[in-house]
């Protein structure tokens, strides 16, 4: 059994207009490199060998010149196109081919951290089933989907709350077994029209096999232009592992 990665990169971008008007939010400079490239290497980084890059229709073709085969990462790429951007949820479900019935691992691609998940992949792969999610204390929760802890338990996830239950922030850094895909299935769009990934994370705190790590290390995403400031300065003062 080995873990597969799967990078999200849909999405249109909105909260970065004009940058985003003519290329994708993943391709955007983070540092001295396209986004992309930091939630790949985190991948590649403990040594899994296949990813798969889920975009839309616009920008795929500029993802695939950029990134290839995956020869110059050490892995494979394999690319599945989202028709309209309907969430996170939705942009997965076109991984189950891929997934192949294997955990897999899935990060945001526009989430960038300081440290290995080494640990935290170990701790899932070490799990009999369900999925495993990390949280970052943050001082904005309301952006986020943002957890309510009782003891060691993640009880409940709001997305985006008004008044949240805590400071905990889920970042886009997920561990699931094969059954997400039926989970997804399940689902029905929110009040925004999207298939909600935290909806996906409720439906395993229901099954009670919803583990969680606080991720150590810096961490920001980047779609907005305050965390794209931010994700910019941190990889230069204190690059990623
Ligand atoms: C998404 C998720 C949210 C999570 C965040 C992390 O939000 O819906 O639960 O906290 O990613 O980056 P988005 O950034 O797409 O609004």
């Amino acid at each position: 059994m080995k873990l597969r990665g799967v990078v999200l990169a849909g999405g249109t971008g909105s909260r970065l207009m004009p940058l985003t008007k003519v290329t994708n939010k993943h391709l955007l400079p983070v540092g001295q490199k396209p986004m992309i490239f930091y939630p790949i290497e985190k991948m590649t980084s403990i040594g899994i060998e296949e990813i798969l890059i889920v975009t839309g229709i616009d920008h795929m073709g500029d993802v695939v010149n950029l990134l290839g085969s995956g020869k110059d990462f050490g892995c494979r790429f394999t690319y599945k196109v989202q028709d309209q951007a309907g969430g996170i949820a939705q942009a997965l479900s076109l991984a189950e081919n891929f997934a192949d019935n294997q955990p897999i691992v899935v990060i945001l691609g526009d989430n960038i951290f300081k440290n290995s998940i080494k640990s935290y992949a170990g701790k899932f792969m070490d799990q009999k089933n369900g999925a495993r999610i990390l949280l970052k204390h943050v001082s904005n929760p309301q952006r986020f989907g943002v957890v309510e802890i009782i003891g060691d338990k993640v009880v409940a996830i709001e997305e985006k709350p008004k008044r949240p239950k805590s400071d905990f922030a889920v970042i886009g850094v997920y561990f699931y077994d094969p059954s997400v895909f039926d989970i997804i299935r399940t689902l029905k769009p929110s009040a925004r029209g999207e298939y909600e990934i935290t909806h996906v994370n409720e439906a395993y705190i229901a099954r009670g096999q919803l583990a969680y790590d606080i991720l150590d290390g810096w961490w920001t995403d980047a779609g907005t232009f305050e965390s794209l400031n931010k994700a910019n300065e941190m990889v230069l003062v204190d690059p990623p592992q």
